[in-house]
């Protein structure tokens, strides 16, 4: 095994060499040169100048929206906003018992709660956009709009749980078991 260090020695010279090769000829940026097509490195349609707002990101300018008309799409997107990002706590059907609190986080109250079934509309937009007692605001994740579409839903959700067999149309009665 004597001829093994010479080797192993010989290629470790090779492979250095060659290292220092590809680095002196790689491509590079010099310091502060646009990287909008003008060197040789960037990409040709990737601008970073001036700064593009991440996809979905809430504008600095959102301001508070009026409620919006109560349409089935917007119950769509309530439904899909509450399920992005009130579930992790309250649960998809609102009764409070989200992942993260059945591992610890403060159990909120239930939407189907005497007092939050009696609150206004606005009261669920408001605790969305100002936080409420241990939750945080939802303003700088959740558009002005989405808030009250999500606010919107959770009264759906509401009406889900707490109506009476006998107010629900003819069809739908004859589908529950
Ligand atoms: C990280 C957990 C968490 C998430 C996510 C969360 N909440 Fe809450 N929420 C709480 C807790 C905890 C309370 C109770 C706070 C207290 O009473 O101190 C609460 C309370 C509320 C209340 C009741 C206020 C009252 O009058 O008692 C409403 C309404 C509410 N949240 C709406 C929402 C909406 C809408 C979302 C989604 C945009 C959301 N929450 C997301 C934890 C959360």
């Amino acid at each position: 095994m004597r001829w093994l260090s010479p080797l192993v020695f010989l290629l470790c010279g090779v492979s250095l060499l060659t290292a220092c090769d590809n680095m002196a000829k790689q491509p590079r940026d010099k310091t502060w040169t646009p990287a909008n097509g003008n060197s040789a490195n960037a990409e040709p349609d990737r601008k970073i100048w001036p700064p593009q707002p991440a996809p979905n990101a809430i504008a600095r300018e959102d301001r508070p929206q009026p409620p919006p008309a109560l349409t089935p799409a917007l119950l769509a997107r309530g439904k899909e906003r509450y399920e992005i990002y009130c579930t992790p706590c309250h649960g998809y059907l609102g009764d409070g018992d989200g992942m993260i609190v059945r591992r610890g986080f403060p159990q909120p109250p239930s939407f189907h709660d005497e007092a939050l079934r009696n609150a206004p509309t606005r009261h669920f937009y408001e605790v969305a956009t100002n936080g409420w007692g241990a939750m945080y605001s939802y303003a700088d994740r959740v558009r002005s709009d989405d808030r009250w579409a999500i606010a919107a839903y959770i009264r759906a959700l509401q009406t889900s749980q707490n109506t009476a067999a006998a107010e629900l149309p003819e069809t739908v009665r004859g589908t529950l078991r």
